[in-house]
């Protein structure tokens, strides 16, 4: 559907009650040591990348405002999570695991409370299409719930007693020390609390430094941390990477949780004065790629190509960046795809249906507008009338859908990450030129293969499985069920998230062990 000046504006009378454009939230509320503290200092205003009519024409919506800390409340966060941690010995991490249980649900039901404001605050914030923000919200809470039975499950296994060598012994898993959680702007909600969480049951200290863009939606929240969690064990920053510079600095960070581009990822690890100790889960940027066979099932593989490209503006981690067609139907692939891709609908996040809203970065369409010249100037054409940003006076955010044919080696388009609504396509004669091109990307998070043949299919999936990490045979990459292990190779990740491996990354095995004799089925119990 074709987009105009109107799609990128909000008008009070389109919008569902309960998504309205709230009052602006000028939120000067932070959680340090155990406290909800007033921050006089300087704000960060905060806008909507949805445009409202404005005095002198259209203008961003004014959402409100944030704290922009400084180095000073980073370290003020740090000594704080670090005297809660107190070398291990502090109060968090030696209590029960029961009573650890029951903060992290007390969050929960706090926080499901918060479900309407946090996701009218999303869908404003990062443009996440309504159904979206409440399916961002509901994953969260499930994954809170997965997480709570998996850390029981753990509890259990750890209570049997492993008999070894003459020795006896208890074998469990204890935390890591502080953790630095950074959470993205495309999944700032749960990709924020799918770290922060099994780090805290597992028994670390955290500060938390929301993202760039999408932390207003962290403000209803404050008042669930404060109430559910010991003092100093959460410690909520929100500033610039001046805030965490010297967090990172003082050596004394145990982990990293980040969720990014792997160039913030290695900025921020390189500013720790000692990188042995210190443990990384990263989620970075990815180059997935989708191989078309020329016995692929159309009729199945395009809707999955479309909406692994295209959700929510082709701003997941996960998305398909790259599809490759066998020559043989390449054709009856573009005309179709580019039928599917045309009628995508623009517009705003709370319109039914829609697929392709404003995009909240800074620059982003530029930036995208950038990759299609590049393809263009270098042989690709576009396959969608109307394809590239929408400009409004004082900048537009919203990018029509593009797709670009054919897409070359030297394109920029096939090896950068695009992270917006372009799909470029190029043409394979042989499967493995595909794979050499995936193999040879700097990126390996997942890639899917589209075919009938299930002995090819399986031939193809065993060698990519050694190129990537995940292959999705007629179906869309994605990061869940949550259940699945989430891991990448080279520049796309550093160890493993999923419920149990969340659990598992922010915690060690831990043992107590004795000899086997008469004394020593006594000790184990009260071990
Ligand atoms: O942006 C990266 C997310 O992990 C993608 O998650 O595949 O479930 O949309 P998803």
């Amino acid at each position: 559907m074709a987009p105009t000046l109107e799609t990128l504006l909000a008008h009070p009378d389109g919008i569902p009650a309960h998504l309205a454009l709230p009052a602006p939230l000028h939120c000067r509320e932070y959680l340090l040591d155990g406290q909800l503290r007033h921050w006089p200092g300087p704000t960060q205003t905060v806008t909507s990348p949805v445009f409202v009519p404005g005095a002198e024409g259209p203008e961003r919506a004014l959402l409100g405002s944030c704290p922009a800390h400084d180095a000073a409340v980073g370290e003020e966060a740090l000594r704080a999570a670090c005297a809660a941690w107190d070398q291990g010995l502090g109060p968090w991490p030696n209590l029960a695991a029961g009573e650890r249980l029951a903060c992290v649900e007390d969050f929960r039901r706090r926080m499901l409370e918060k479900r309407a404001e946090v996701v009218r605050l999303m869908v404003w914030e990062i443009c996440k299409s309504a159904k979206e923000s409440e399916q961002e919200f509901d994953r969260t809470v499930e994954y809170i719930d997965d997480t709570l039975a998996e850390y029981r499950r753990m509890q259990d296994e750890a209570a049997r007693i492993v008999a070894a060598g003459g020795l006896d012994a208890r074998v469990g898993r204890s935390p890591l020390g502080v953790v630095l959680c950074m959470g993205p702007f495309n999944f700032p909600l749960n990709e924020t609390l799918a770290t922060l969480v099994p780090a805290l049951l597992s028994g670390n200290t955290a500060v938390v430094k929301l993202p760039r863009i999408g932390r207003l939606l962290f403000s209803p929240l404050l008042e669930c941390f404060h109430k559910a969690f010991p003092r100093g064990v959460v410690n909520v920053v929100s500033g610039g990477i001046e805030s965490v510079t010297p967090v990172m600095t003082s050596g004394k960070v145990d982990a990293l949780a980040f969720i990014g581009t792997s160039k913030a990822a290695e900025a921020m690890r390189s500013l720790h004065p000692h990188p042995n100790r210190l443990r990384c889960v990263f989620g970075l940027e990815a180059k997935n790629a989708a191989i078309v066979l020329p016995d692929a099932d159309l009729d199945e593989a395009l809707p999955e190509i479309v909406r692994g490209a295209f959700g929510f503006n082709g701003q997941r981690c996960t998305a398909i960046k790259l599809v490759f067609v066998a020559r043989e139907i390449a054709d009856a692939f573009l005309e179709r795809f580019g039928s599917a891709v045309a009628g995508l609908k623009c517009g705003l996040p709370w319109e039914p249906g829609v697929n392709i809203t404003p995009l909240p970065e800074p620059g982003k369409p530029q930036f995208l507008q950038a990759l299609r010249h590049d393809a263009l100037a270098k042989g690709a054409r576009e396959l969608i009338p109307g394809a590239g940003p929408l400009g409004v006076p004082g900048g537009g955010a919203l990018f029509a859908p593009s797709a670009l044919f054919p897409v070359t080696p030297d394109m920029r388009l096939f090896h950068e990450e695009q992270f917006g609504p372009v799909a470029p396509v190029a043409v394979f004669d042989d499967p493995e030129e595909a794979l050499r091109a995936i193999a040879a990307s700097n990126y390996g998070q997942q890639a899917c293969l589209f075919g009938r043949d299930a002995a090819r299919l399986a031939a193809l999936s065993r060698r990519l499985r050694n190129v990537v990490s995940r292959v999705n045979i007629n179906c869309k990459c994605q990061r869940g069920p949550d259940e699945l292990p989430f891991t990448a190779r080279r520049d796309s990740a550093m160890e493993t998230l999923s419920v149990r491996d969340g659990l598992l990354a922010f915690s060690i095995p831990t043992l107590a062990v004795l000899r086997r004799g008469e004394r020593s089925t006594g000790m184990l119990d009260a071990l």
